[in-house]
Order: C-alpha cells, then structure tokens, then sequence
C-alpha cells in the first residue's frame, strides 16, 4: 500500500500484524529488554519489513538501531524511515544517490482526540481542515494533518539532526492525494519544505515523503 504513495526508486516492505516471525539481530534486543509485548512486537516486525526492503536494494540483512533522537540507523549509503501503528507496519529505503530523505507516517483513520488539535495545528491549518470536512466529511483530515506532519518531521530530521515542532511548519493537503509543507523559520542549508503524497484505505491513513536527489 505504501509504494502506491512512494516513487520507484523506493523499496517498501508492510505487515498488517505480528503474526510471521521476526528475529532480532543481538543489539536490536538490548534495546528493547524493558519493552512491553507490544512494542517488542512492532519494533520486530517493523525491522524484518526493513530487512526485506533493504534485500530489495541487494543489501544483506543487517541491524537497524535507533540514532540520535530515535532516528532509524540505515547503512551508509541508504536514506530511509519506518513506522507503526495499531494494524500497519511498514518500512521504506533507498540509495542516497537517488534519494536525499524518506519520512514515512501511517495512522489509524480516526478523528483525533479532543484536545490535539489545537496543539498541532497552526490556524492556516484549522481553516483548511474546515474547508476540506465541508467537501469530504469521510475522510479524518484532522489525523492525516498529524500523520503528514510526523513524515515531515522524520524526512527533517536525518537532514538536519534537529528538532522541528508541530507548529514550526505548515502544511497545506489537497484533494488529490498530495500535500506540502512549508518550514516557516528555515535555517541556512536546511529546507525550507517537502512535497509528500497521502492515502487513506481499510482503516489507515499512510503520508510518505520521498526527495528525489538531484543529478550530479
Ligand atoms: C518521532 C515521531 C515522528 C514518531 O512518530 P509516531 O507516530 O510516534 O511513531 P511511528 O510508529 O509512526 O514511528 C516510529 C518510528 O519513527 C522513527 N523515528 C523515531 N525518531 C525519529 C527521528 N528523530 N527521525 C526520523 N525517524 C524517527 C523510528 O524508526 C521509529 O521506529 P522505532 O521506534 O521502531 O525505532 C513522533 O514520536 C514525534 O516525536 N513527533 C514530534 C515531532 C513532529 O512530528 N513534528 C512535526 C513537524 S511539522
């Protein structure tokens, strides 16, 4: 489902539960110890979606472990992201020759809880969403404003290694599966935005981010 929202030069691996086996490599487990069931489980299953996505690139299986604030750690040459939620997993990677940064978000298709909205929402935003439940009340817009701001935040932060909040860029989605979004105070050398894609199926809202590198 992720690849439909991802360009070619991505390699995708999902799941949908917990239920195929999915071995640790040592310093993956160390990492987890004190974890509940759950978590154990996602951050499994979500890694042997990574080793699948990265057997798509012809790379070996190998640990991926969590960097400076929780960003995935990709062999050198790679650029990648990985999410969970309640009935989704799904890892996404590819060569850094031909892509800069990966975020990848996915999100039950529930109306957020009361409340958090307000918190990661600029007011541009509000009026958008308002306009948007007028066209299509079907779709949780709210949810997928958070869930494209979270793949923006994972595409950020390996470029830059630094934090961007809810409020520190604004993003604008369209009807037709596509969003932007734009870093309102964006320091020299970072971007100053993204172009990401949405799908919304079975219960889901996924938001991918891919930047395609330039050529040299
Ligand atoms: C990091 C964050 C985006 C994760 O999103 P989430 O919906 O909670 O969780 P998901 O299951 O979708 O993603 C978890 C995965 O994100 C990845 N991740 C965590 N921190 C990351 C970071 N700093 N950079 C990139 N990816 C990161 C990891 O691969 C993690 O998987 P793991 O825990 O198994 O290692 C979220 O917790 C967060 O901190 N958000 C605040 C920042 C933000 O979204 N700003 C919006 C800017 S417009």
């Amino acid at each position: 489902m992720i690849e439909e929202i991802l360009p070619p030069a991505v390699r995708t691996a999902e799941a949908f539960d917990d239920d195929r086996p999915a071995p640790l490599f040592p310093e993956e487990e160390e990492l987890i110890v004190h974890a509940t069931g759950k978590r154990r489980a996602e951050f499994a299953t979500v890694r042997a979606c990574a080793r699948r996505a990265l057997g798509e690139l012809g790379l070996p299986p190998t640990a991926v472990l969590r960097g400076k604030r929780g960003a995935p750690q990709w062999p050198g040459d790679v650029v990648g992201s990985m999410t969970h939620c309640k009935g989704y997993r799904a890892a996404a990677v590819a060569r850094a020759d031909d892509v800069t940064t990966i975020g990848i978000d996915a999100e039950p298709a529930l109306p957020l809880s009361h409340g958090t909205l307000g918190l990661i929402s600029r007011p541009y935003e509000r009026a958008m969403l308002a306009r948007l439940e007028d066209d299509a009340p079907e779709v949780s817009w709210d949810r997928l404003l958070f869930c494209a701001k979270e793949a923006v935040y994972k595409a950020w932060f390996p470029q830059t290694q630094r934090w961007l909040g809810f409020q520190d860029a604004e993003v604008q989605i369209g009807t037709d599966g596509t969003f932007t979004a734009r870093v309102l105070e964006p320091a020299p050398n970072s971007p100053d935005g993204y172009h990401g894609r949405w799908l919304t199926r079975d219960g889901l809202i996924l938001a991918a981010i891919a930047v395609t590198a330039s050529p040299r």
